[in-house]
């Protein structure tokens, strides 16, 4: 039996960023029931993708489509911090790390929630070189299983620029949607990001223009969220 998570920061965001990650949603849904794993990537830290990831796992929950949220940026996880999640049962949180290093049982790592259909896989041990685990075959397999027991497996990894981390899960993950944050991702190091997932063999299912019309950078202040539309999905 899993345990339940509680999730102590959970907040509301601004209707024009809901809408927009419903859009999202609807569009990843309909790049067919062969698409299952997917990871949310960008080109360069901070651009929005531990956000994209949490927030199209919890519409995609909330719709009624299993999906599980996997923490799967073992060097610098935020997940577990950020929406402060801790277990029901009092017990110390474990998660991937802990899974692929301990040999802990994945029951005892994935935590249920309040949406039915939407399930965590948290990291809430940070390891300075985690590529050794992310080649094994217990990673390759434990995604073939996630991927059999959900509809969705959602992973939030460290962007492609710094370490290789990000190619070796897409090389087993069925596609990626790429998060640029709007007007300051670069172009060429978009365009280099499109040609590393190329080569690391994962099809790019989309991409998300972030943090549009952000202005001055406070969260949730505006309008932040802009994504584009479904001729950009479904390739
Ligand atoms: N559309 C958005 N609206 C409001 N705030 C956002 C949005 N996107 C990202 N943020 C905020 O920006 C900050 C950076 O986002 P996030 O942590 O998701 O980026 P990241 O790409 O995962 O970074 P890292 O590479 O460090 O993992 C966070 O505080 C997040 O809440
Ligand atoms: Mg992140």
């Amino acid at each position: 039996m899993n345990t339940k998570a509680i999730i102590g920061l959970n907040p509301e965001l601004p209707y024009a960023v809901e809408e927009a990650i419903n859009r999202l949603r609807i569009n990843v849904s309909f790049l067919g029931s062969d698409i299952r794993k997917i990871m949310v990537i960008s080109s360069e830290p901070n651009e929005g993708k531990s956000f994209i990831a949490m927030n199209l796992w919890k519409q995609m929950a909330s719709a009624g489509e299993k999906a599980i949220l996997v923490d799967a940026d073992m060097r610098k996880s935020v997940m577990a911090e950020t929406y402060q999640i801790s277990r029901e049962d009092g017990k110390e949180l474990w998660g991937l790390s802990h899974y692929l290093s301990d040999n802990k049982k994945l029951e005892d790592c994935i935590l249920t929630t309040d949406l039915a259909c939407g399930d965590l896989l948290p990291n809430t041990n940070n390891i300075v070189n985690p590529s050794m685990l992310l080649e094994s075959n217990r990673f390759s397999e434990l995604l073939d299983k996630l991927a059999e027991d959900y509809r969705y497996v959602f992973l939030d990894v460290p962007p492609l620029g710094l370490v290789s981390d990000a190619e070796r899960i897409g090389n087993i993950c069925d596609g990626a949607i790429l998060t640029v944050r709007a007007g300051v991702t670069p172009k060429g190091i978009i365009r280099s990001s499109i040609a590393q997932l190329e080569r690391a063999g994962c099809p790019l299912l989309g991409i998300v223009l972030n943090r549009a019309g952000a202005g001055n950078g406070k969260y949730y202040g505006k309008y932040y969220g802009k994504y584009y539309g479904s001729e950009y999905y479904g390739k």
